[in-house]
This record gives structure tokens, sequence and C-alpha cells, in this order.
């Protein structure tokens, strides 16, 4: 099976209990909203939604910025999840790898994404792609993970000598290489409270991102008790949230 594959079968197996475990990812969305909303859009825009998941962002944006939407995810059951939930008849619901959109260049006024570009085997490709599914003036909107999420995770396996699962995510600096002169890229940290490293654990698989990074050995039961134990109890996890706009030229 595919990276990708396990990773549309996990976010598919998490549907139904999404919502109730993506606090840091609804932060996220409040903020591509807010970008959204301090643009100037055109009356009934083409908008593109890449990721959709259960709808999230779907719902908070939709009925603010009006026009005719394509919402997709990788996973046919989110894109059923997003589509159950979303009461609008401007919307099509389609399954796509938003690395490779299927959809005609040079269209859309409005291509969004929240929290799922982590997920993309070569960014820099996917975001040329993405820019190309732009108008003339349209824009794309994202926020994904930064270099900083999940630190307190990381430093559990480290003061350990265990090699973590989670990718080196980029740091805003690197993000911003990958698109033209012109895009911001701003960072926000939100901050997730748990009991403890179980629940936090947990939260993951709710939300179905729990598949670690490509070739990663997963730990020994023993292992990861002694990383759960490390983090203590309360825990606080960083995401590290990096969002970036670009126009099209
Ligand atoms: C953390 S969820 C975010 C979902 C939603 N945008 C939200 O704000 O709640 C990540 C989503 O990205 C989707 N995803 C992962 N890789 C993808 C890809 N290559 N193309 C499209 N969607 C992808 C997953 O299936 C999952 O639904």
């Amino acid at each position: 099976m595919t990276r990708k594959q396990t990773v549309a079968d996990a976010f598919g197996a998490a549907a139904s209990t999404y919502d109730s475990s993506a606090q840091a990812q609804s932060r996220a969305a409040d903020g591509v909203v807010d970008l959204v909303m301090g643009r100037t859009l055109p009356q009934n825009p083409c908008v593109l939604e890449v990721g959709c998941g259960t709808g999230l962002l779907t719902r908070k944006l939709l009925p603010k910025v009006g026009g005719d939407w394509l919402v997709t995810d990788l996973s046919p059951a989110m894109v059923k999840a997003a589509e159950a939930t979303t009461s609008a008849t401007n919307a099509t619901f389609r399954v796509m790898d938003g690395e490779h959109p299927d959809v005609p260049t040079g269209l859309f006024d409005l291509v969004v994404s929240n929290l799922a570009a982590q997920w993309f085997g070569d960014l820099g490709r996917a975001l040329n792609q993405l820019q190309a599914c732009l108008s003339p003036g349209g824009v794309l909107v994202l926020s994904t993970l930064g270099r900083g999420s999940f630190k307190e995770w990381r430093a559990a396996h480290e003061q350990l000598g265990l090699s973590c699962g989670v990718p080196l995510y980029p740091i805003a600096e690197e993000l911003a290489a990958l698109l033209p002169a012109c895009a911001q890229v701003t960072s926000e940290q939100v901050i997730i409270g748990h009991a403890d490293g179980h629940e936090f654990v947990d939260s993951l698989k709710r939300i179905g991102a729990g598949t670690p990074n490509s070739g990663h050995v997963p730990l020994n039961p023993g292992a990861l008790r002694k990383v759960l134990r490390a983090m203590g109890a309360p825990v606080a996890i960083t995401y590290d949230i990096l969002y970036a706009v670009v126009e099209a030229q």
C-alpha cells in the first residue's frame, strides 16, 4: 500500500470522530477565514478547497464568500462527511489528490486549504500545481504545519534517544522559499492541552493523523510507555501553524 493510501485510509477511518478532537484545526481554519476575508474577492467567486476533511473550513468560509465551490479531499470517507455536514447548494464534492489537481488551470478565484498540505509528498511541486489553478488575480490561502509543531513530543523522544515519527516540517522561511516573492507567510502558535501523553496520542488517532513519517519504525510498547512517561502530565502540545497567501501573477 502506498503512503498516500495509508494516509487516506487513516483519515477516512476517523471521519466520525474527527470533529470532536480537531481544536487546533478549528483554530487554524479561523486563521484561514480571517486571511480570506481580508482580501477583495469577485462577486460569486469560483472556489477550490483542497483537503476538506469533514468540512470544518468549508462550513466556516463558504457562507461568508458564497460563489461556486469544488470541495475535495484524498479520502472518500472525508468527502462524504463534508458533503453530509455542509448544507449548501453551491458546492460540489469530489475525491481529489490536492498534489495533482485534475481541474482546469486558471479557473479558480480562490484556492483554500486548511492543515492538509503537511501530508503532501512534494510540497513545492504541489504549491506550484495549486497556483496554476488560480485565475488571473486569484488567490491561494492555506495553512500547514511548521517545524515547531509537536515539539514536546519530539523532545520526549530525543531525551530518550529514540527516533520520532513526526516529519521535519518547514520553518516559515523554507515555506516562503517555495512560493513567489510576493507571497505572505505568517505563523501562529496554537497550544492544545491534554490530560497526559496518552490523551494526546488518542486525539491524533481520533482525527486520523497518526500516520508517521515515511520509513519510521514504530516504537515498541515499552519504548512508547517511556516516551509517554517522559512527557509528564498534564501536557501542552504546540501546533506551529504556518499561513501562506499567494496572489496569482
Ligand atoms: C488534518 S485534516 C484537515 C481537514 C480540514 N481541512 C479541516 O480543516 O479540518 C487533513 C486532511 O487532508 C487530507 N489530505 C491528506 N493528503 C491529501 C492530499 N494529497 N490531497 C487532498 N487531501 C489530502 C486528509 O484526507 C484529511 O482529510
